[in-house]
C-alpha cells in the first residue's frame, strides 16, 4: 500500500479581527494538489486494497470521535483522518474488482469536472440561475441522443437516479391518463404494468404517486425472464373488463437480476393500441445502444414516450447522473411545474427552465461530468469501453461454462453473468460469503426461480482480462473449499 500521505495542505490561519477561517488561494491549491496526489495514486494502487472492508456494524462510529469539533480543524489532520479512517471502511465502487449490483466508473474526467462543479456551485434551477449549465445539459443530452440513435425531437432532463426519473415518467403518465388530477388529485382506478423482473423502483413510484400496490400488475416472465407480452395485453384487457384504466407499462431493457430485454416491439403495438404510456427502463444497459453491433437492443425504444438511461451506470459518469428522455414535454411539464413569482423571470419564455420538470428546485450541475466525459473519450473511446466489459463478460461466461461444477443461470446479453453451483442455495450462499471476505473481488447475488444465483456485472474502466481471470480462480477455489456435505448445508437451508 503506498499512498500519498500528501499532508492536506499548510496551515490555514484565522483572521484575528473577525475570529473567522480563513484559506487563502495559495493555501488552497496546495490542499487541493495534497488531495489530487493522493486520488491519482489511489488509481495506481487501487488493486492493492480489499473491495469490500471487513467491518462491523457500529465499527467505524466507535473508531472516530463522537463530538463535532468546537474550534476549525486542519485540512491536513482531516485528509489524514480521512485516509487512516474512513477509506478501510469504504466498500471501493471504483475497485476494478468491484462486480457486485451493476458496477460502474468514476472515471478521472468525471472526478475533475466534479471539483469545478463544487466550485461553481451553479445551482440549475431556472436559465437565468446558471444559463451555461442550462445549455449544456441540451446540448449533452442531445448528444446522447444522438449516440442512441433515437430520433429527434426529444426532451431530455438530468435527474440524480433512475427511482427519481421513473417517478416523475409515472407522474407525467398519470397526468396524461387523468388531465384533473393536477388540480383534483388521482381518481381510483389507474393500473400500472411491470413485469416480475422490473425494478421496484416503478412500484415505490406507484406507490408514492398514490396508485396502490393493489393496482401494479407484475407481469410473468418467460424461461429468459423477458416479460410475457401476450400477458401484458390479457391483463390490460382484464382490467378493462373491470372498469380500471390502464395507464403506464414499464419495459426494460437489461432488467436488474439479469439483464433480460423485454420484448420492446410487441409491447410497444400494445402501448399504442391501447393508448397507454409507454416508459422504457434502460437504466444500465441502455449505453450498450451506442455500440453499433448493440443498438438493436433499442428496437423500439423510439415509441416509448419515456426513457431512462443513467450514466452513473455505465457511461463513465460519477454517481449521480440519470437521464430521462421524453416525446411528451409538454405533459411532463404539466404534471410537475409551479411557476412561483419569486422564480419568474424575463426570458422564460424563450428557454427551459428545468426545475419545471421534477419535483426538485435546486439542482446540481451534472452536466459537466458528462461533457468532460463524452469530450475527453469522444464515441470511439466509449465504444471501446463498452466492448471490453461486453468481451470480458462473454470470456467470464464460457469460463463458467466450461466447468461442470457450475451452470449459467440466465442469457448475457450486457455485461452481467448470472451462475450457480450445481449445489444447493446454502453452498451458493456460502461461496458468494467466502469469496467477498477474501476482499479480492466482490460480487451480489438473486435469486430466480427458488435459486440463490450469482451475479457479477463489469462495468468499471478499469477492469481487464486478468481481473475476471483470476477473480475466476478465487470462485473455483473457494468453491472446493467448501467442503461442507451436502446434507450438513441443506439443514441450513
Ligand atoms: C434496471 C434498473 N432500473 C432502475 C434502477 C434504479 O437506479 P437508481 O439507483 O439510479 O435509482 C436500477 C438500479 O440498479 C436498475 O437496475
Amino acid at each position: 500500500m503506498a499512498l500519498s500521505k500528501g499532508n492536506g495542505g499548510p496551515a490555514s490561519g484565522n483572521d484575528a479581527r473577525s475570529g473567522q477561517r480563513l484559506l487563502s488561494p495559495e493555501e488552497f491549491r496546495q490542499a487541493a494538489y495534497a488531495h489530487a496526489d493522493w486520488i491519482a495514486d489511489f488509481f495506481e494502487h487501487v488493486r492493492e486494497f480489499p473491495v469490500l472492508p471487513s467491518v462491523q456494524p457500529g465499527e467505524f462510529a466507535a473508531g472516530i470521535p463522537a463530538a463535532a469539533p468546537e474550534r476549525g480543524q486542519e485540512l491536513a489532520e482531516i485528509l489524514a483522518d480521512f485516509r487512516s479512517h474512513v477509506f478501510p471502511g469504504l466498500t471501493l465502487w471504483n475497485h476494478p474488482r468491484f462486480f457486485a449490483w451493476f458496477a460502474n466508473s468514476s472515471t478521472p474526467p468525471s472526478i475533475l469536472a466534479e471539483f469545478l462543479v463544487a466550485a461553481m456551485n451553479a445551482n440549475v434551477m431556472l436559465w437565468k440561475s446558471s444559463p451555461a449549465a442550462t445549455e449544456l445539459e441540451q446540448i449533452t443530452l442531445d448528444w446522447i441522443r444522438e449516440w442512441l440513435g433515437l430520433p429527434a425531437p426529444r426532451f431530455g432532463i438530468i435527474y440524480d437516479t433512475a427511482s427519481t426519473a421513473i417517478l416523475q415518467a409515472i407522474g407525467a403518465a398519470r397526468e396524461h391518463a387523468d388531465p384533473d388530477c393536477r388540480r383534483k388529485g388521482m381518481r381510483p382506478g389507474l393500473t400500472l404494468y411491470l413485469s416480475e423482473q422490473s425494478h421496484f423502483s416503478a412500484e415505490k413510484a406507484a406507490i408514492t404517486l398514490g396508485f396502490g400496490q393493489e393496482n401494479v400488475r407484475k407481469i410473468e416472465v418467460d424461461d429468459s425472464f423477458r416479460m410475457r407480452a401476450n400477458l401484458l395485453e390479457a391483463a390490460i384487457e382484464a382490467d378493462l373488463a373491470l372498469g380500471k384504466r390502464p395507464c403506464c407499462i414499464v419495459a426494460s431493457i437489461g432488467s436488474t437480476s439479469t439483464s433480460a430485454i423485454d420484448p420492446l416491439p410487441a409491447i410497444a403495438d400494445i402501448a399504442e393500441r391501447y393508448g397507454i404510456w409507454l416508459h422504457v427502463d434502460a437504466a444500465y444497459a441502455g449505453a450498450a445502444g451506442i455500440v453499433p453491433e448493440m443498438r438493436y437492443v433499442l428496437n423500439g425504444a423510439e415509441r416509448a414516450q419515456s426513457f431512462v438511461l443513467n450514466p452513473h451506470k455505465w457511461l463513465y459518469v460519477s454517481l449521480d447522473c440519470s437521464v430521462l428522455y421524453t416525446t411528451r414535454p409538454d405533459i411532463l411539464r404539466c404534471a410537475s411545474s409551479l411557476a412561483a413569482e419569486v422564480i419568474r423571470t424575463p426570458e422564460d419564455e424563450q428557454v427551459v427552465n428545468f426545475n419545471e420538470y421534477g419535483v426538485q428546485l435546486g439542482r446540481r450541475f451534472r452536466a459537466l461530468k458528462l461533457w468532460y466525459v463524452l469530450r475527453y473519450y469522444g464515441r470511439e473511446g466509449i465504444v471501446a469501453m463498452l466492448r471490453e466489459s461486453l468481451r470480458l463478460a462473454r470470456l467470464f461466461r464460457d469460463l463458467v461454462a466450461s466447468d461442470a461444477a457450475f451452470e449459467l443461470c440466465a442469457p448475457v446479453p450486457f455485461s452481467l453473468v448470472c451462475f450457480r453451483l450445481r449445489r444447493n442455495n446454502a453452498h451458493n450462499r456460502d461461496l458468494l460469503a467466502a469469496v467477498n471476505k477474501t476482499g479480492r473481488a466482490f460480487l451480489s447475488h438473486t435469486v430466480l426461480n427458488g435459486q440463490y444465483v450469482l451475479r457479477l456485472a463489469i462495468g468499471n474502466f478499469q477492469t481487464n482480462e486478468q481481473d475476471i481471470r483470476e477473480t475466476w480462480e478465487l470462485i473455483q477455489a473457494e468453491a472446493s473449499r467448501l467442503s461442507v456435505p451436502e446434507s450438513a448445508a441443506a439443514e441450513r437451508g
